[in-house]
């Protein structure tokens, strides 16, 4: 039968091999911590041409919506200005359909509870003339992306 003495040193090295491995495991975790990539902001789209003048087209993966009229193309957010749902964009109107809010087509309040408007995004050409959809930089509702003719 061991000695208590002999259990004891046993029992303290057989914890601190557990302690270490423990540390050695969160250690080799930390180093390999990928972080998750962000959602991205920018999104190229069709060249200008691509889109027919008083066209609609859902971008879903940017949960906005681009328009082409005479003056050229602009984007507006499908994120509802109330609580952020996704709205939906039927018969010159965007709906949405978490608490029932509705837009014109131009993205101004129809019927609450949203009380702001939806947002007017940027839109800039890429190098290879390619739309290039900005989700972050608001713009005014009046501007343009000239499309070449
Ligand atoms: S989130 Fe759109 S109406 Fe509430």
């Amino acid at each position: 039968m061991p000695s208590p003495e002999l259990s004891r040193r046993m029992f303290l090295k057989i914890s601190l091999g557990l302690s270490g491995a423990a540390a050695l495991i969160g250690l080799l975790k930390y180093l390999g911590y990928q972080p998750v990539p962000s959602a991205p902001t920018h999104f190229t789209l069709k060249a200008p041409g691509e889109y027919a003048v008083g066209s609609a087209t859902s971008l879903a993966e940017a949960k906005a919506w681009l328009f082409r009229d005479e003056a050229g193309l602009y984007a507006i957010s499908a994120i509802c200005s109330h609580l952020g749902c996704t709205v939906g964009f039927l018969q010159d109107q965007f709906e949405c359909p978490c608490h029932g809010s509705r837009y014109n087509a131009a993205g101004y309040v129809l019927r609450g509870p949203a009380t702001q408007p939806l947002s007017y995004l940027a839109l800039t050409l890429s190098e290879e003339g390619l739309v290039v959809l900005d989700i972050k930089k608001v713009v005014t509702a009046q501007q343009r992306l000239a499309v070449p003719a």
